[in-house]
């Protein structure tokens, strides 16, 4: 299932994420605005139970979240720019790490990296900023299913068309959240338009 993220907001954040004279820090405000926004809108299902309490005026019925934890587990290195925002608004979070590099050339990526919490019994979110072939996103999803989680999602800011199909053929489980979905990929397997190399403008690298 592929869900994207429609609001206005969202457009505008995106334009000036795209903008290749933003520099660094502001990139990182932007990145986490609308992993705020992708954070709120991925969680949306999450159960709730309800709790009695009492207002100044009177006694009335609320809900808050239920006990199932959440995990998210970024994909390093761009995907760590994604974990505060669910860290700042979610009780209970604990934080996976899985290493993962295209190379240069053939843009196959290579895992270096992996250091993931319990996720049994625990909403999973992998969380990524660009899928682009889709190959990081998949190895990411084969690891936690590995190591337990249950239809797991992946929160992207931009997706091509390809890496979604790619994802959508290995892991049919697993929804996909996308801030927008762009025109394609390049002969060099970048995003267009994208947003250019996701790390690289993230660290100023
Ligand atoms: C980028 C991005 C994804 C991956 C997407 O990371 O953050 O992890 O590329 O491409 P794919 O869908 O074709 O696999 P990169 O490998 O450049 O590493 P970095 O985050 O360390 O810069
Ligand atoms: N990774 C990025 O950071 N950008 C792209 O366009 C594709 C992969």
């Amino acid at each position: 299932m592929l869900r994207l993220l429609e609001h206005p907001l969202a457009d505008h954040i995106l334009t000036h994420l795209r903008d290749k004279t933003t520099k660094p820090a502001t990139f990182r405000t932007l990145a986490y605005q609308l992993t705020l926004m992708l954070a709120f809108d991925a969680t949306r299902d999450l159960a709730t139970e309800e709790r009695p309490i009492e207002t100044p005026l009177e006694a009335t019925i609320g809900h808050v979240l239920g006990h199932q934890p959440i995990v998210v587990v970024a994909i390093l290195r761009a995907g760590v720019s994604m974990v505060q925002p669910f860290l700042d608004v979610f009780p209970e979070v604990s934080v996976g790490y899985v290493g993962l590099e295209r190379d240069h050339v053939t843009a196959v990526a290579r895992s270096y990296y992996c250091k993931l919490p319990p996720l049994a019994g625990r909403r999973v979110f992998v969380v990524d900023p660009m899928l682009a072939t889709g190959g990081s996103a998949t190895q990411a999803l084969d690891v936690v299913k590995r190591n337990g989680a249950v239809a797991p999602r992946l929160v992207c800011i931009i997706a091509a068309p390809e890496g979604v199909a790619e994802v959508t053929r290995h892991h049919p489980d697993a929804s996909v959240h996308v801030g927008v979905l762009d025109r394609a990929l390049n002969e060099r397997k970048y995003i267009l338009p994208g947003l250019g190399d996701f790390g690289d403008r993230l660290y100023g690298t």
